[in-house]
C-alpha cells in the first residue's frame, strides 16, 4: 500500500503556499481542487509577472519606438526562446503563440488539412482524442474529400498499436495524436507512432495539452513535426498557448489569420507575408498572457521535474489504490501508463449529481463527456466523473474525495 510520505507532504505544503486559489473556502469547506486537467491553478510568480506588465510595461508590442513598447516587446519576445527550450526545440522562430491548444490545432488542421489535402489522402487520429484534435481534422477531411481514420484502444484505454500499423500507410498525410488522454490519463507511445508515420512520409501532430503539466516534453524525443499546448493547464494564464512546428512545415503552410503584424508588404494587388513566426501572429497578441506563460514555465522548471513527479506520482498512486478499492467505483481507463487523471462512474449515480454532491463538500471534480465523446462511446458511457491531479494535491485531499464518494454511495445505496 502507498502511504503518505512525510517528506513529500512537507514539499507539497510548501509549494501550495504559492497558489492563493488553493486556500479558497467552498460551501464552508476547504477547497479540494481535483480539476487541474481542465485548468490548473496559478502560482504567485505568474500573477506577479502579469501584474507587473499591467503596472509598469503596459503598451502594445513590436510597433512602438517608445520606451514602454520596447520594454513590453522585450518581455514578450523573451518567452519565445524560453518556450522553444521548454520543448527541446532549437529554433525560437518555430514557436507561434496561439490562444490555446484548440486554436493551435485548428491552425494546423487548416494549413496541413483544409489547404493541403486531396481526395484519396488520409488523416489518422485516435479514438481517445479531445474534440479539439478530432473535429478540426474531421472537418478538413469533409471539406477536401480526404478520409479520416480512427485508431481504437483496448478496454484499459491503451492505444491499439497493431491497428495503428495497419491504418497508417502510404495514403496517410497527417497523424494527429494526444500525448496524454484528457478523459483517461493514458500516456500514448507518441515516438512509436511517429516512427510508423514517418515510414510513410506523414506529418505527426501532437496534442500535448495534458502532458506538459506532468512531464518534460521534448519534441526531438517524441519525433513529432508539430506540437501544441495550453498555458492554463501549465499553471499559467488562460487565453494563451504554444504551437511548435518544424520550420519547413510553418514555411509551407499559409497563414491562418491575416491582418496587422503578419505582413511584409500590402498593395492593392497582393500581400506578402512576414517571416516566421510573425506570419502566424496576426493582430495584437495576448501580451500579458505570454509574459505570464513565461513565468509559469520558469516556475515549473525551478520546482524541478524530479520533485514534481515524485510528489505527483505518490499522491496519484495513493488515489488509485484508494479509489480502486471502493467496490462501487468503476474506473474508466486503467492503462499502465496512466497519469494525472482518474475517470470513473458509480452505478446508479449520474455523474452530474455526483459532482454536485462532492462540490457541497468542497471537492471540485469534472463531470461530463470531457469533450471526448468518441472515448465515452468506446466505454459505453455518456459521461464520467474525473478527478485530476497536479503536484500541489495532497494525500488528505484524496482522503476527502474518498470520504465524499462513500457518503454519496451511502445516500444512493
Ligand atoms: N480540455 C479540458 C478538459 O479536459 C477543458 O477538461
Amino acid at each position: 500500500m502507498t502511504s503518505p510520505n512525510a517528506e513529500l507532504t512537507a514539499w507539497i505544503a510548501e509549494v501550495r503556499k504559492q497558489f492563493p486559489a488553493l486556500d479558497v473556502q467552498v460551501n464552508g469547506k476547504a477547497l479540494v481542487y481535483l480539476d487541474s486537467a481542465a485548468s490548473a491553478q496559478t502560482p504567485m510568480p505568474v500573477i506577479e509577472a502579469m501584474d507587473d506588465y499591467y503596472r509598469s510595461k503596459r503598451s502594445n508590442i513590436h510597433r512602438g519606438v517608445h520606451f514602454l513598447s520596447q520594454e513590453a516587446s522585450e518581455a514578450y519576445e523573451a518567452v519565445r526562446p524560453q518556450a522553444a527550450s521548454f520543448l527541446g526545440a532549437s529554433d525560437p522562430d518555430e514557436i507561434v503563440f496561439v490562444r490555446g491548444t484548440t486554436e493551435g490545432l485548428n491552425l494546423l488542421a487548416y494549413g496541413l488539412g483544409e489547404r493541403a489535402l486531396q481526395p484519396g489522402d488520409e488523416v489518422v487520429v485516435s479514438e481517445m482524442e479531445h474534440h479539439a484534435n478530432f473535429v478540426p481534422w474531421q472537418r478538413a477531411c469533409h471539406l477536401t474529400g480526404a478520409t479520416l481514420r480512427v485508431i481504437g484502444m483496448d478496454d484499459r484505454g491503451v492505444l491499439d498499436l497493431e491497428r495503428a500499423a495497419e491504418v497508417i500507410g502510404p495514403r496517410t498525410k497527417v497523424v494527429a495524436l494526444s500525448h496524454v488522454s484528457n478523459a483517461l490519463g493514458t500516456v500514448n507511445p507518441v515516438a512509436e507512432v511517429a516512427r510508423l508515420a514517418h515510414e510513410h512520409g506523414a506529418v505527426v501532430v501532437v496534442d500535448a495539452a495534458q502532458s506538459v503539466p506532468h512531464m518534460p516534453v521534448d519534441v526531438t524525443e517524441l519525433g513529432c513535426d508539430a506540437l501544441v499546448f495550453s498555458g492554463h493547464k501549465l499553471f499559467g494564464p488562460t487565453g494563451i498557448g504554444v504551437l511548435w512546428a518544424r520550420r519547413e512545415l510553418l514555411e509551407a503552410m499559409p497563414p491562418y489569420q491575416v491582418g496587422g503584424g503578419m505582413i511584409q508588404e500590402v498593395t492593392a494587388e497582393k500581400t506578402t507575408w512576414a517571416d516566421l513566426p510573425m506570419k502566424f501572429e496576426a493582430g495584437t497578441p495576448a501580451i500579458a498572457e505570454v509574459i505570464g506563460l513565461g513565468a509559469a514555465m520558469k516556475f515549473v522548471l525551478d520546482l524541478g521535474w524530479e520533485n514534481i513527479q515524485a510528489a505527483e506520482h505518490a499522491v496519484f498512486a495513493y488515489a488509485k489504490e484508494q479509489l480502486d478499492a471502493l467496490p462501487f467505483v468503476k474506473a474508466i481507463g486503467s492503462a499502465p501508463s496512466q497519469i494525472g487523471v482518474y475517470s470513473f462512474e458509480i452505478e446508479g449515480v449520474p455523474a452530474y449529481d455526483l459532482g454536485t454532491m462532492l462540490d457541497q463538500r468542497g471537492v471540485a471534480v469534472r463531470t461530463g463527456h470531457h469533450c471526448a465523446q468518441p472515448t465515452m462511446r468506446r466505454f459505453g458511457v455518456d459521461a464520467t466523473t474525473r478527478a485530476s491531479f497536479a503536484f500541489y494535491n495532497t494525500f488528505e485531499e484524496v482522503d476527502a474525495l474518498v470520504a465524499g464518494l462513500k457518503r454519496v454511495h451511502r445516500l444512493f445505496g
